[in-house]
């Protein structure tokens, strides 16, 4: 049985998501949601699921202190759902080719520092794109530039607002992440590199 560890900022209904998908099966159980915001809804989400949760500053991310709480909870698989903070180092080299990440636009386009939620949505809509989409990558020390395990795509209509690409967006989320993180357990994920 493989332990999950999620990481989100903020609404965190990913998370959610991906707690109840792995409920019922053997395959994968979420045992720590982890948030840099101690005002997140991610933790009224966890507090409901009764997921254990963690918060902390950015300063115990980068000193390497989560790696230990993530070794003693038995942690072999991370996922950012809508997760802020660069992923230090440390941490990745603790847990290499097991710690992915969705980001709400096509990449390489639209990704990097600043890119996140509605932030990637308005640019989408600024810039007439006709469609948008969804990227699972695995994760580097780079933002967004790890390689890409899943792509869909959304259209994008001249008269939508950044709120309906955002809705797209959320609808091919919950369609597809759980799915796709449940196939690569299966596969194991350091065959996917190979
Ligand atoms: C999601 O759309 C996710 O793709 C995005 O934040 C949203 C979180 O929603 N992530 C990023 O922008 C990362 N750069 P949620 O909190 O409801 O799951």
């Amino acid at each position: 049985m493989y332990k999950i560890a999620i990481f989100a900022s903020g609404s965190g209904s990913n998370a959610e998501n991906i707690v109840t998908y792995f409920k019922d099966k053997n395959l994968a159980e979420v045992v720590l949601i982890l948030t840099n915001k101690a005002d997140a809804f991610v933790l009224e989400r966890a507090k409901k699921l009764a997921v254990e949760s963690v918060v902390f500053s950015s300063e115990q991310l980068k000193s390497g202190e989560l790696v230990d709480l993530l070794k003693d909870k038995g942690v072999d698989f991370i996922v950012l759902a809508g997760f802020l903070l660069k992923i230090p180092k440390n941490l990745i080299d603790a847990f290499p080719n097991k710690i992915i990440n969705i980001h709400p636009a096509l990449l390489p386009k639209y990704g990097g520092k600043g890119m996140y939620g509605d932030t990637v949505h308005k640019a989408v809509v600024a810039n007439c794109e006709k469609e948008s989409g969804i990227t699972i990558h695995f994760v580097n020390e780079h933002y967004d530039e790890g390689a890409i395990i899943f792509q869909a795509k959304c259209s994008v209509n001249e008269s939508d607002t950044y709120e309906d690409v955002a809705r797209k967006i959320h609808q091919l989320e919950y369609e597809h992440f759980s799915r796709v993180i449940e196939e690569l357990l299966l596969e194991k994920p350091e065959d996917k590199l190979k």
